[in-house]
């Protein structure tokens, strides 16, 4: 196991009052008072009834009734590791992030979940993963909230309760737990075909990764970066992993699944326990910032495309390697909060529509989840740098602060810290300059909805698209309605014509007609290393 009582921020729990949970020799109550007997409650008498005077028995079956907090509403699932990141120094030139100088060491919590299936559904499923890292820098903490998927379902974060809604259990039965198979689900993505391109992905053999060990994982949104001289770059960010790349079989993971249901989040604890430590390379695919952020006509602010790494390809800012494994899976993997908004010097945000609703939602959803507005001060949540802030009281304080003039500027509190300025490193949005009306249309870039899922489609080896084929005549053979069934082969007819009739045999239908033009991706060029097995280091 790893070493005993090492707390989040690699100090002793026992040695630091602020997280012991357990000091001394002896049981006592949640206010220190020893307790003689936790095995019998208070009564009159041997035969009679319990007392209300017991307040450990209230004490104890009180807490126990609050034991539980509400699981995530998305990525509920989850297995988490503590890692160390370090920088090789090769995005000195485009960031000023100080945890991306060279030769810079930082500690990092990494979260690998499913989206869909509720905190005890089984870890096999045909899924999203999630894989978020929290890199705890010197200028504060820095999130980076991805998925093992480069693109996402939806373009405009508005539509992201519709998806979720349309692919979590159906709300009568509450079934199926964690599969795409049913009618929600392809209704949704047959009707918005901008989910066409991340369904593929899921269809494929990344729907059903290996081990978490063995997965990529991508920011997928592009990000801004910006280095000491104030000027800037647009990048994707990518986790690439030294184990590879490797999925298991449509029949590997529903049997893995049905005798092992912690199947991922066991390999990935008994790995590093066993010292074999994960590794990923952290890279980036870097873009001129250019006015109309599109890149060899790809729109960079489409969280739908990926930009070919023939195109652009990634380079290798530095390695993570996750080398300890949580002690309580309470305190550290399902308090730990993630959240795109949290930026450090260096890094910033573009105007990707589904980035920008998503600056919001997290610390919105973690207001309930974590009750309250103090989450941050949760030892796993906790910055590794000074925290120094006018936010005051509430729910879960646990911070004592002095002074009696908690705002800037003020005259009375003469030890109140007052704002950095920018030259001494503090975080600056980049300044951007807006001409525009306001609607609700998007560019006639994110009108494309098909090409990349043929491109996807296409750089697959024929192995690989027997698998797609397979899982789209699976998964709609479970979707009952003949209506969405048909629409859904519509889309693939749009795709591809050879995986559209293959499916439709499988199911007994007749393939359709493409209704768009048809996609020449003869001309575009493959996607690297997109579904192959990379070699082992
Ligand atoms: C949770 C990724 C889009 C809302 C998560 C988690 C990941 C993730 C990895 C789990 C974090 C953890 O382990 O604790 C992504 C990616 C997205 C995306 C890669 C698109 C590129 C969105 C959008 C919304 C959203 C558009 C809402 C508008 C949430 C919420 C949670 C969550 C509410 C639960 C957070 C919590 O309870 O702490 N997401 N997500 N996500 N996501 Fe997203």
């Amino acid at each position: 196991a790893g070493p005993a009582n090492v707390s989040p921020t690699g100090a002793d729990y026992r040695a630091d009052p602020t997280t012991n949970a357990q000091q001394g020799e002896r049981l006592t109550s949640a206010v220190g008072i020893p307790l003689r007997n936790t095995d019998h409650s208070l009564t009159a008498g041997p035969r009679g009834p319990i007392l209300l005077q017991d307040q450990h028995f209230r004490e104890k079956i009180s807490h126990f009734d609050h034991e539980r907090i509400p699981e995530r509403v998305v990525h509920a699932r989850g297995a988490a590791a503590h890692g160390v990141f370090e920088a090789n120094g090769a995005a000195e030139g485009i960031t000023r992030a100080a945890f991306l100088q060279r030769g810079v060491r930082t500690p990092t919590f990494v979260r690998f979940s499913t989206v869909l299936g509720s905190r005890g559904s089984m870890d096999t499923a045909r899924d999203t993963r999630g894989f978020a890292t929290k890199f705890y820098t010197t200028d504060g903490n820095y999130d980076l909230v991805g998925n093992n998927i480069p693109v996402f379902f939806i373009q405009d974060a508005i539509k992201f309760p519709d998806v979720v809604h349309a692919a979590k259990p159906h709300p009568d039965r509450e079934i199926p737990q964690a599969q795409s198979a049913h009618d929600t689900f392809w209704d949704l993505v047959s009707l918005h075909t901008e989910a066409q391109h991340h369904t593929m992905w899921n269809m494929s053999d990344r729907g059903i990764p290996r081990s978490y060990r063995t997965m990529e994982g991508f920011g997928i949104h592009t990000f801004r970066l910006v280095n000491a001289a104030g000027e800037t770059t647009l990048v994707k960010f990518h986790w690439k992993p030294k184990l590879g790349v490797h999925s298991t079989t449509w029949e590997e993971a529903q049997i893995a699944g049905g005798v092992d249901p912690d199947f991922h989040r066991r390999d990935l604890a008994d790995a590093i326990e066993a010292g074999a430590h994960p590794q990923w390379d952290f890279g980036v695919q870097t873009f001129p910032d250019s006015e109309d952020q599109t890149f060899e006509g790809i729109d960079l602010l489409d969280p739908t495309k990926i930009v070919p790494e023939e195109l652009a390809p990634v380079q290798i800012i530095g390695t993570m390697t996750l080398n300890r494994n949580p002690i309580n899976y309470f305190a550290e993997t399902e308090q730990v909060m993630f959240n795109p908004a949290n930026l450090v010097p260096g890094i910033d945000v573009t105007y990707d529509p589904l980035l920008q609703g998503r600056l919001f939602s997290y610390q919105d959803t973690q207001l309930t989840r974590l009750g309250g507005p103090n989450f941050q001060q949760i030892p796993i949540n906790r910055p590794h740098a000074p925290v120094n802030d006018m936010l005051r009281d509430g729910f879960h304080q646990d911070a004592v602060h002095g002074g009696v003039a908690p705002y800037h500027p003020n005259s009375l509190d003469q030890n109140n810290p007052l704002p950095t300025p920018p030259e001494q490193g503090s975080f600056i949005e980049v300044p951007q300059r807006f001409e525009a009306v306001t609607d609700r249309k998007k560019a006639a870039s994110f009108d494309d909805h098909f090409s990349q899922t043929a491109l996807f489609f296409r750089s697959l080896t024929p192995v690989e698209q027997e698998h797609v084929i397979n899982a789209y005549t699976f998964e709609l053979s479970r979707c009952w309605d003949e209506t969405i069934r048909a629409r859904q082969l519509q889309c693939l007819a749009n795709v591809d014509a050879r995986l559209c009739a293959e499916v439709a045999t499988g199911l007994g239908l007749e393939a359709p007609s493409p209704t768009e033009p048809a996609t020449d991706t003869a001309t575009s060029p493959a996607l690297s290393q997109v579904g192959g097995q990379w070699p082992v280091d």
